[in-house]
């Protein structure tokens, strides 16, 4: 991958969200390994200490670990003030990561669940990005959002997800036009199913989360879910200069999910089933 070059980041300083775990995880750990300083945030500190001591041996340089809830408007202060004031006022790369996942459609999610996707998946990263936006235009830096596949395209069965992912990427080129002449350069990444922790802490427990993993074979075209590092060598290269003339773009990491239609489907024994299957997807 063209981008990530050991040293390709040197020099830069990169803010992770929802770093102790999953794609932000993954995200951490490749940057440390192409030289980027890093501050990581995330809510469970014994996981982010493990994530941090995995960039210090990746890259030899210990990240700034910053724990809070970004639902919490103190919260996000605190941690950005941490990361800026803890590399002198730099800022080069901002990559809001951190999300959730919930089950239901309209006759099942509830006001409470649109409020809480909503804040964590659209509001925090509204907030985080106002106040990384003035130290981003100095260093003509960029930021890259993690969106999802449910922003491209429409599920049934995952409704205030959907939507929130939705806002992200309105959100991302919106914002990208915002600042490109500031040189600032603002685009979003779309996984596809990709094995993390979401969709356990959304409920499924293991056998059905495996289950969920399975069908990827026939609801991704490349016949198969994807890892975290995959999306991790996307974010890397949209932020690498390698990327220099990009932005306002909403890049799938899918498997060629959102290019299916249905009657792509049929090659599956059972094809018909799938798709009732998959418009229960979460
Ligand atoms: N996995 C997939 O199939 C998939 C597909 C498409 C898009 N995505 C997107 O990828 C992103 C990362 O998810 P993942 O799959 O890596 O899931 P994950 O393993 O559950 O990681 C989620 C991360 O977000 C953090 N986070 C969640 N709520 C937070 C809050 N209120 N305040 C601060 N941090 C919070 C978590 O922190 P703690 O663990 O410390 O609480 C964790 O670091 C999400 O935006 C998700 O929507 C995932």
């Amino acid at each position: 991958m063209a981008g990530a070059v050991r040293g390709s980041l040197n020099g830069k300083v990169a803010l992770i969200t929802g770093a102790s775990s999953g794609i932000g995880a993954s995200t951490a750990r490749l940057f440390a390994r192409l030289g980027a300083r890093l501050a990581l945030t995330g809510r469970n500190e014994a996981n982010l200490r493990k994530v941090g001591k995995e960039c210090e041996r990746e890259g030899g340089k210990k990240p700034i670990l910053l724990t809070g809830d970004l639902t919490i408007d103190a919260d996000t202060e605190r941690v950005f003030k941490g990361a800026v004031d803890g590399y002198q006022g730099q800022l080069d790369i901002l990559v809001n990561n951190a999300g959730i996942i919930a089950l239901g459609g309209i006759q099942k999610a509830t006001l409470q669940q649109y409020d809480k996707i909503m804040n964590t998946n659209v509001r925090s990263m509204f907030h985080m990005t106002q106040l990384a936006v003035p130290y981003l235009i100095q260093t003509k830096g960029n930021i890259v959002n993690v969106s999802s596949i449910n922003g491209l395209r429409a599920f049934a069965g995952v409704l205030t997800y959907s939507i929130s992912k939705h806002a992200i990427d309105a959100f991302t080129r919106c914002v990208a036009l915002d600042l490109a002449d500031k040189k600032v350069r603002v685009n979003c990444v779309n996984p596809g199913v990709t094995h993390t922790e979401l969709h356990k802490r959304a409920g499924l427990n293991e056998k059905e989360y495996e289950a969920y993993l399975k069908r990827a074979r026939f609801t991704h075209a490349l016949g198969r879910y994807g890892e975290p590092e995959e999306v991790a060598d996307c974010i890397a290269f949209l932020v690498s200069d390698q990327a220099s003339f990009i932005t306002g773009a909403c890049i799938p990491v899918d498997g060629g999910r959102h290019a299916l239609c249905p009657s792509s489907l049929s090659r599956e024994e059972g094809g018909v089933s799938a798709m009732a299957q998959q418009s229960s997807d979460v």
